[in-house]
């Protein structure tokens, strides 16, 4: 969207931006207009510090909280209600699912039309307002007003068979959190002294048993996947998404970022890139399995 990136560090207690060096990124750079700051695996990232800097220096906060439905960020408020624009994401490994499709949050009324009309090919016909209408119809005369293309957009509108698995899911969501909460709180408490333990699981609504190790150590890390792997017990590297999205092809070839020094410039999280990773977490999921899966790290 003609945006350039820039990127913070992250917090290994909560693995999300880290505050301080937001704000003094937010200070020394007056061109900072929005906060994309991602709940990384069911923890909260939005501490009162990141909402109040966003606030005092009128920048537009995004809150991605696509694998923690449900985290609260303080007693009243859960993940994604304080973000001028919040996501949601009901890929069918959160907490929730309609197999793939998501939601997004606003409380703009403009930001919201133009979402609305953004997921159904731009069309106008999507936007609900009567004002925004009249305003298009309006000024495209020679237009028929079920076919005024706004703006470039997607298909992305989700369909009655996954509304209906996600209305039934919702009504269990409060219940699946808890129950993921305890396998986490199990097996981290069981977790090897290796292992970093220190999360901020205050409010949390756990997305993925995590392993990250304390300090740097290659063989140790080829040793748990290698016995992870032998156990079949399946788990992805980098603990969330492709690790340090620095190291991804569609970051580093832009030219602003070819010549980073990743683990300079991101220590904390280019070291959850070479030594973190994360195991699924499901309500179902036993604590007869967790006691295999725990057996196998701990016998390394
Ligand atoms: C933090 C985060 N953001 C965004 C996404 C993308 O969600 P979707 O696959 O529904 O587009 C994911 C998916 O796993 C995610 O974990």
């Amino acid at each position: 969207m003609g945006f350039e990136l820039e990127f913070i560090d992250i917090k290994m207690e909560t693995l999300a931006i880290d505050g301080d060096l937001l704000k003094s990124k937010i200070k020394s750079d007056k061109n900072i207009r929005a906060v994309f700051l991602t709940h990384a695996q069911g923890i909260n990232g939005l501490t009162k510090e990141i909402y109040e800097c966003c606030k005092e220096h009128n920048v537009i906060l995004i809150e991605d909280v696509c694998e923690s439905h449900g985290v609260q960020v303080d007693q009243l408020t859960k993940a994604g209600a304080k973000g001028d624009l919040s996501c949601f994401s009901y890929y069918y490994a959160h907490h929730m699912s309609t197999i793939e499709g998501g939601m997004i949050c606003t409380n703009d009324e403009k930001i919201y039309e133009y979402i609305r009309m953004l997921r159904g090919h731009g069309m106008l016909r999507e936007a609900r307002g009567a004002q925004i209408k009249l305003q298009y119809e309006q000024q495209y005369p020679d237009l028929n007003p079920m076919f005024i293309f706004t703006t470039p957009g997607f298909n992305v509108r989700n369909n009655e068979i996954g509304a209906i698995i996600g209305l039934s899911q919702l009504k269990r969501l409060d219940q699946m959190i808890v129950r993921r909460n305890e396998n986490f709180q199990y097996f981290l408490r069981r977790l090897p002294n290796w292992a970093f333990k220190d999360f901020n699981l205050e409010g949390q609504s756990n997305y993925a048993l995590n392993v990250i190790l304390k300090e740097p150590n290659a063989d140790l890390m080829i040793k748990l996947e290698k016995a992870l792997e032998m156990n079949e017990i399946e788990y992805r590297r980098g603990s969330a998404g492709g690790g340090n999205q620095l190291r991804q092809p569609y970051i580093r070839n832009m030219e602003k970022f070819k010549y980073i020094d990743c683990k300079k410039f991101a220590p904390i999280t280019d070291h959850i890139h070479f030594y973190g990773l994360y195991l699924g977490n499901y309500p179902d999921l036993q604590i007869s399995d967790i006691d295999e899966i725990l057996q196998v790290i701990n016998s390394i």
